[in-house]
């Protein structure tokens, strides 16, 4: 069969690599893909928002499965599109992308449904905001409503600090329309984990847990990035925690969607925080995590295919999702000065000794130059990953990969996995 995987970086590449581990997959198009992904599949310039020009593209290449990586063009409807225009495509609808799509939503859900969160208010105007935060306790968490690449989260340790944030959020529109709507959210302590799940509407199939590094620097200081490398399965995620989530989280998500008349088909991510008082949502996902997903589909067992058509045809009942019995850990490899200004274009070389059996290379921000050579087109460039028997070993062979990599301008932080150490 034919498949299309839309997107472009880290995630994507991983998705393909798993995707031309099918036996049953003869060609693999990426639109618009990335100088890595070309060694798998055809890349084609079409942007993930264009959704007319890649139904179209589809409909002539006569793909048979479209798989969408990414979170705009979710939120975005791309995949109603697709659907009306008879194509198959894994993804959620738009009505149910919303539960990434809107932090107010997905917080109104999970109220309404005892899904257990942060106590939270949701506000439409910043003069209402600011006099509720006249009595709030300190710190508090606010959040754009919408999509803000990871960045329309601000934690805020006094009222001033949290006055400003809602001027930066909903009066000078840092993140643009993203902060029209508003979520004041108690802080929460503990350590997080983000759990992916196949959903096909009705029934859930959780993946092995993983936790990602959001900082910049090490010792987790510096600014959110889109993830900075992560390590799976997590030894915090104990059988305790998933029972709990089992109970409480997952199939109350998936029950509640479809109660909604809004009913979830694709992957749905659990950013989870460990509290005190058991396991709550910090937030929810359309698709699956990048970097996660280079930890966690290196070690899944399934073809991809099959549980990716389980979850459009309603039959995951039918799937016994199995992970290897091991462990995985990336390292981002970021063009320094990431997440702020960096430079790109430089060279990158080092590739062969990545056998994509226990050491991948995924690229997230690379191109080809007019000569052909990969070179660096991004703030995250590469994730380094590597398999071993537990985390440890994991860890060494991920950080021993890194080295054979060079470019100038390369980043990384030090420590990811470093949180294996307490266990
Ligand atoms: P989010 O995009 O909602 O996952 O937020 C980004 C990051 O902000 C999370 O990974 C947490 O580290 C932090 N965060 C979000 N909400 C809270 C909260 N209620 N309490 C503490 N930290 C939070
Ligand atoms: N790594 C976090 C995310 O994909 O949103």
């Amino acid at each position: 069969m034919k498949v299309l995987v839309v997107g472009s970086g880290g995630r994507e590449h991983a998705i393909v690599t798993s995707v031309a581990k099918s036996p049953r997959v003869d060609k693999i198009y990426c639109a618009p893909g990335n100088a890595g992904i070309a060694g798998l599949a055809e890349c084609v310039s079409i942007g993930a928002m264009e959704f007319d020009r890649l139904a179209a593209f589809a409909k002539e290449k006569e793909i048979d499965f479209t798989i969408v990586g990414m979170d705009d063009p979710l939120v975005g409807g791309i995949v109603d599109v697709f659907e009306q225009e008879g194509l198959k495509v894994f993804g959620p609808r738009k009505n149910a992308a919303i539960l990434e799509g809107s932090k107010a939503f997905s917080k109104d859900l999970m109220k309404k449904y005892n899904i257990p969160t942060a106590a939270y208010e949701n506000f439409t105007r910043p003069e209402a905001a600011l006099s509720y935060l006249e009595t709030a306790k300190f710190p508090v968490v606010l959040k754009a409503d919408g999509l803000a690449l990871g960045k329309g989260v601000l934690i805020c340790n006094t009222l001033e600090e949290a006055k400003d944030g809602v001027r930066t959020i909903m009066q000078d529109k840092k993140f643009g329309d993203a902060g029209n709507t508003m979520v004041i959210e108690e802080f929460m302590t503990g350590r997080e984990v983000s759990v992916l799940s196949f959903v096909d509407g009705k029934t859930i199939r959780i993946m092995s847990s993983a936790q990602d590094h959001k900082r910049a620097l090490d010792h987790d200081e510096g600014l959110n990035t889109g993830g900075m490398g992560t390590f799976s399965p997590s030894p915090f995620y104990t059988s305790e925690v998933d029972e709990f989530c089992k109970k409480y989280i997952y199939q109350a998500t998936v029950d509640a969607m479809a109660k909604e008349g809004r009913p979830f088909t694709g992957v749905i991510f659990f950013g989870l925080m460990l509290t005190e008082d058991g396991p709550k949502v910090l937030e929810y996902n359309a698709r699956f995590g990048d970097p996660e997903a280079q930890v966690v589909l290196p070690r899944m067992k399934n073809d991809m295919i099959d549980v990716m058509e389980a979850c459009v045809d309603g039959t995951l009942d039918t799937v016994d999702l199995q992970f290897e019995d091991n462990a995985a850990v990336c390292v981002v490899l970021a063009s320094d000065g990431y997440p702020v200004s960096y430079e790109k274009g430089y060279p990158v070389s080092g590739f062969e000794k990545f056998d994509q059996k226990e050491y991948f290379c995924f690229h997230a921000g690379t191109a080809f130059d007019e000569n052909k050579n990969i070179v660096t087109a991004g703030g995250r460039v590469l994730g380094i990953t590597a398999t071993g028997s537990d985390l440890k070993e994991a860890r060494r062979k991920a950080y021993e990969a890194t080295e054979w990599i060079s470019f100038e301008n390369k980043y990384m932080r030090s420590d990811i996995g470093k949180a294996i150490d307490e266990v």
